[in-house]
């Protein structure tokens, strides 16, 4: 009776699973999942092989399987051992990581495999962020493509060539919600959007774990930084944030449970404190939301040392204080700081710690292992490991995606009043100038895994080939911090001598952007705002492409250039995506995931904000929420992005003018996904050239018992449009389109009044009006 209980819930999880994660797979509600979601660590099947595992186990033993070391590279603060294959040999180690050949990882294997009394395998981890070998744009980037099925391939190819190296766990997706660009991990996320972040999420981990974690070339993903690492205070990495329960349900924690819905074998607790109680020894967040409400059933991970660092946070005056919290708050295991190691046997035999939540967390971390089918094959296949690398595929793959996360800011008329982009093939002259034109190692981003300089094609190198090197005068000018008047002077006469000027300016992309990597101040480094002026100043028509990994405080040049690519950090094909894209074989179909400010003093900026009590569109002179020496908006809007072509809205129109919020509020309880509501739209392409769009669609409830954003995503599609012609684009909404987090914190739809635009940006479109009576 009790097993077909146990059977019956785990299939209706299953079901609840796998219909979620199909909505989510396109970001809209009555798409399909490419990839069937396998049942992974839900397999109840794993169960007996765990028990009988278990019982084996001494208490050493146990904890050390909850134990995790970086054996190379370190990515934070030392730790001070380096006794691996000793602490192996005696089961004092679950998980290594950083290391990333077939080789080294074979020879630790073989050293738990053949030498620990259990032979219980080591889980070997990784930040595979953006691509293992084959590296493809950063996460900003690949976001900015608004495409989840790309994203899919993408991680996809990095599982298949991280797994041939042994490497069967990767720390990524990470689906911190960022609204502040000084942040620097703002780089490594999918912007400020919870509904396109909950899509890219479980994309993520579709592409890692495939269709079955069992399967040589998947790997299990651990989805971070849980929770609300993005609101750190003034974006300065590591600080405190201040989440209310309601916000933190409404736009931080939805990603994570997309993912975990979509199977995640992991979670990494992140190093912020949320509202003064630190994420890595945090209840209600560990516990209550993700063991008790999402049925979360995978491991939960610390971030490096972040067991020890409730310490510096001074919620623990010792180690074996901070070990007792993290771990009875819900942290299974213990990344680097080796308090589990130290301390958690004692806690058990003093009853600290409870011997079934010891047990409990054990279990978790042989379930993944289990479920990857690591006791079968624990050994990676060294003949696999080159052959998995930079495939041909893998190769044309990292083109189309760099091609698609740029994001077109900016393209106005040239000299013979059409705009500048895309280049005519008559252009031959050319100069480019900037410290990002021939800069392998900053293409590869930050957490480059273990992408190579010599993989990468620069723009320069791409450009000489498509033009010339005749036809192209190549000027680096003043670095990325520095520079000499001389190199200043260089560049500025080479701009004169050509008909076209081509800038490639920007971030370093491991020194400014991602860990550690906070800035108070969004300009362009160095001498790199001068040097546009001077170039601009030539009066020829300069095309900016911007390097970065967070949009930057540019209004001169969006005043000034005439046309301004944001490419962010592209990967190993960046050249050949960009010379594609400035020539218009490829025409720019990103959109931005994040409102791009005028001004670091708007930040931290998302166009998801509630409104004040006096919104500047109350037309009062004074007394509004402004600001006195910039406008409220940003720069751009989320969801903002040119195209080679142009697309015209027609009316948004809606299936009905009125919804039930109890016919709603039943809709949520059950598993079914049936659409409550249809908007529809007709999109035009009104340019010249064929072109793709992404027709984007959002809703505002006011009326709420909670206030709610002025505009908040609920679906978007693509679609492909030749000049002259229009398609009329459906959306059909489900009823979580319409509900929100209460003033109980339940997620309910309420009587209210409901905008819906169907728009190309989150600022524009035609709106339809909606009544959800009770
Ligand atoms: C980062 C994580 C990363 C971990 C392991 C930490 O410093 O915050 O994102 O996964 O290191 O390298």
């Amino acid at each position: 009776m009790q097993m077909n209980q146990k059977l019956k819930t785990a299939f209706v999880f299953i079901s609840v699973l796998s219909i979620v994660s199909s909505l989510l797979a396109q970001g809209r509600p009555t798409s399909r999942s490419s990839v069937p979601v396998s049942t992974g660590i839900y397999d109840s099947a794993l169960d007996s092989k765990v028990e009988s595992l278990l019982r084996k186990m001494t208490l050493e033993e146990k904890v050390g399987q909850l134990v995790q070391y970086s054996a190379g590279q370190p990515t934070g603060p030392g730790t001070g051992r380096t006794d691996y294959n000793d602490m192996i040999a005696k089961g004092q180690i679950g998980a290594l990581f950083n290391i990333s050949t077939a080789k080294e990882t074979n020879v630790f294997q073989k050293i738990a495999v053949e030498k620990s009394r259990l032979h219980i395998p080591i889980l070997f981890g990784l930040d595979v962020i953006h691509g293992f070998r084959t590296e493809f744009p950063i996460p900003l980037g690949l976001a900015s493509t608004w495409d989840p099925s790309l994203v899919e391939k993408v991680s996809r190819v990095a599982a298949q060539e991280a797994s041939a190296t042994g490497v069967r766990w990767t720390f990524s997706p990470m689906v911190d919600i960022a609204r502040d660009a000084r942040w620097g991990r703002i780089a490594e996320g999918a912007g400020e959007d919870p509904f396109l972040g909950s899509a890219i999420a479980a994309a993520y981990v579709r592409g890692y774990q495939g269709q079955r974690l069992d399967s040589p070339d998947s790997i299990a993903a651990c989805v971070k930084h849980y929770v609300g690492y993005g609101a750190a205070e003034g974006g300065r990495d590591y600080n405190s944030t201040e989440i209310s329960e309601h916000t933190l349900r409404q736009f931080y924690l939805p990603p994570f449970h997309a993912a975990v819905n979509a199977g995640s074998a992991s979670v990494m607790s992140a190093f912020n404190s949320i509202n003064g109680v630190p994420a890595s020894a945090n209840p209600f967040t560990l516990t209550q939301v993700l063991r008790t409400e999402w049925g979360f059933k995978g491991i939960v991970d610390s971030d490096w040392t972040s067991v020890g660092e409730l310490i510096p946070h001074g919620i623990a005056n010792d180690g074996i204080t901070a070990a007792r919290k993290a771990f009875l708050a819900g942290v299974d295991m213990d990344m680097v700081s080796s308090l589990y190691h130290d301390h958690l046997a004692a806690l058990v035999r003093s009853g600290q710690v409870p011997q079934a939540r010891l047990d409990e967390s054990v279990r978790r971390v042989l379930r993944v292992k289990f479920a990857l089918g690591l006791f079968e094959h624990p050994y990676a296949d060294e003949t696999r490991e080159a052959e998995a690398m930079l495939r041909p595929e893998s190769i044309a793959l990292a083109r189309t995606a760099a091609e698609r996360s740029f994001v077109l800011l900016k393209n106005s008329a040239g000299p013979n009043n059409t705009p500048i982009l895309p280049l005519s093939n008559d252009v031959r002259s050319i100069t480019l100038i900037g410290p990002l034109a021939d800069d392998a190692a900053n293409m590869l981003g930050s957490w480059a895994g273990l992408g190579k300089d010599n993989d990468v094609i620069s723009l320069h190198a791409a450009l000489a080939k498509h033009v010339g090197e005749e036809h192209l005068l190549h000027v680096k000018g003043p670095g990325i911090t520095g520079g000499s008047d001389e190199d200043m002077n260089a560049a500025v006469s080479a701009a004169n001598k050509t008909d076209v000027t081509i800038l490639a300016l920007g971030e370093n992309a491991s020194e400014m952007t991602g860990e550690a990597a906070s800035r108070s101040n969004l300009t362009l480094p160095g001498r790199q705002q001068e040097l546009l002026e001077k170039v601009v100043a030539t009066g020829k028509p300069i095309i900016l492409i911007l390097f970065s990994g967070r949009p930057l405080t540019l209004p001169w040049a969006f005043e000034h250039v005439p046309a301004v690519l944001a490419a962010w950090f592209p990967g190993i094909q960046a050249g050949p995506a960009l010379v594609r894209t400035l020539y218009g074989e490829s025409s720019p179909t990103g959109r931005l995931v994040v409102s791009w400010p005028r001004s670091v003093g708007q930040e931290p900026l998302y166009y998801n904000a509630l409104s004040t009590g006096r919104p500047i569109e109350s037309g009062d002179p004074k007394y509004v929420s402004r600001y006195l020496d910039v406008p409220n908006s940003p720069q751009f809007p989320f969801g903002f992005g040119l195209s080679y072509t142009s697309f015209g809205y027609g009316v948004t129109e809606v299936s009905q003018k009125q919804l039930k919020a109890s016919n709603l509020n039943m809709g949520l309880n059950g598993t079914s996904s049936k659409p409550v509501l249809t908007a529809t739209a007709e999109v035009t392409n009104t340019g010249q050239r064929p072109g793709e769009e992404v027709v984007q669609l959002y809703v505002r409830l006011q009326g709420t018992s909670v206030a709610q954003p002025v505009r908040a995503l609920k679906g978007f599609q693509r679609v492909t449009l030749h000049p002259g012609e229009t398609k009329k684009v459906t959306f059909d909404l489900g009823a979580e389109a319409f509900a929100l987090w209460n003033d109980h914190n339940q997620f309910a739809a309420e009587p209210s009044k409901v905008s819906i635009w169907i728009a190309p940006d989150s600022t524009q479109g035609t709106k339809a009006e909606v009544e959800i009576v009770p």
